[in-house]
């Protein structure tokens, strides 16, 4: 079967897999953070930058984009982005809503609260300091963010936590 997978993060912009079809999306109950450590792509491990994960939110939706694997390269897909989000990531279902009359099963990878890797909320100066400063294998923190702010833009997707962030990052840099 050809499987959907929603993305809200990197893989919006950069998704470096082959797929037959992507459509904007929504998750609903999950929000937005900047909460995850990314040792391995926006930092290092003694200085680990800040990326997205979702957490639980009832109230809450995230947009995304949502991309179609085809069945017979799905599992290698899956391989290729297990690898890609190994530091703290794991994949779970989820209903992927293209509109409010059409939804189908998919997955995403989220990174939970319990992985090591997680940071959790923190004061908006402390957050921008980090992200300012960090860079990986991947490039800088501040390019991720850039990036992700750009591609929900593109989406017309509105996203505070995101956008603030951005903002005060942006701000600190013109000084
Ligand atoms: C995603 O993009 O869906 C996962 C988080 C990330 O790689 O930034």
């Amino acid at each position: 079967m050809n499987v959907w997978v929603f993305a809200y993060g990197s893989l919006i912009w950069r998704p470096d897999f082959k797929f037959l079809e992507r459509r904007q999306a929504r998750v609903r109950g999950w929000q937005r953070r900047f909460w995850q450590g990314s040792h391995d792509h926006r930092g290092v491990p003694k200085q680990p930058g800040r990326v997205v994960t979702l957490v639980p939110e009832s109230s809450a939706h995230c947009d995304g984009m949502a991309y179609l694997l085809e069945s017979e390269v799905a599992h290698r897909t899956f391989e290729v982005l297990d690898h890609r989000e190994k530091n703290g990531y794991e994949r779970v279902a989820v209903c992927v809503e293209f509109s409010s009359t059409e939804q189908v099963d998919g997955i995403m990878y989220i990174a939970p609260t319990d992985n090591h890797a997680f940071l959790g909320p923190a004061p908006l100066d402390d957050m921008v300091a980090q992200i300012r400063t960090c860079e990986g294998p991947s490039g800088k923190n501040v390019d991720y963010l850039f990036e992700l702010a750009d591609a929900l833009r593109a989406l017309d997707a509105d996203d505070s936590h995101v956008f603030e962030l951005e903002a005060a990052v942006r701000t600190g840099l013109e000084k």
